[in-house]
């Protein structure tokens, strides 16, 4: 599931390509007509799905609209790559440890939206990403991989972001490895 640029979707699928990730991944879902993620699923050649939010008159019913379509495609576990809509139980619950979620801090610290700009804010001299599985609080739940990335004085919004971003695009094909060995014990 991805909202934006999709290049940590486009990450994972090179990763399953690459037989680096045991996975195939099957189906994009995304929440906006616009996003760059849709182009790269057509190059890759990955259907997608367009659930457009707004047309829901709640969060449960969209999820639910995004659970039949993955029960639909067989899916056995999703990815939020970008995913900028808070989830609900409606969606973990039908997920349960399934659903994997990736975000720019070192979790627990800079929760939440523009954790890079927090990061920064908070003058702080490292930061990083994470991959863990969902719980119901926003960007908390097990980790499975983190990736440090140090914050220099030069430092803006762009230089960091790109620098999280190639920790990104190495940590979520590991993290989903870690995943699934976890589900495989289950
Ligand atoms: C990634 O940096 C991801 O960690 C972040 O959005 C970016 C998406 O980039 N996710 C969050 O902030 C979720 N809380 P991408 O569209 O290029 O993969």
């Amino acid at each position: 599931m991805a909202s934006g640029n999709g290049s940590n979707f486009e990450a994972l699928v090179i990763a399953s390509r690459n037989q680096v990730v045991k996975a195939d991944i099957s189906l994009l879902i995304v929440n906006n007509p616009n996003c760059e993620a849709i182009k790269r699923a057509k190059r890759l050649n990955i259907p997608f799905v367009f659930l457009n939010h707004k047309e829901f008159s709640s969060r449960i019913d969209y999820e639910k609209e995004i659970i039949k379509h993955l029960k639909n495609n067989q899916i056995e576990g999703v990815v939020m790559a970008g995913w900028m809509r808070i989830v609900s139980n409606r969606l973990i619950d039908a997920y349960p440890d399934r659903l994997i979620n990736i975000h720019p801090s070192i979790l627990p610290s800079f929760r939440g939206i523009d954790a890079i700009d927090q990061a920064l804010k908070a003058k702080v001299k490292l930061t990083g990403c994470s991959v863990h599985l969902v719980e119901a609080e926003v960007d908390s739940g097990p980790i499975l991989i983190q990736a440090a990335v140090p914050i220099y004085q030069t430092d803006n919004k762009e230089s960091l972001s790109r620098r999280i971003q190639t920790q990104e695009h190495k940590i979520l094909p590991m993290g989903v490895s870690i995943a699934g060995r976890i589900w495989r014990r289950s």
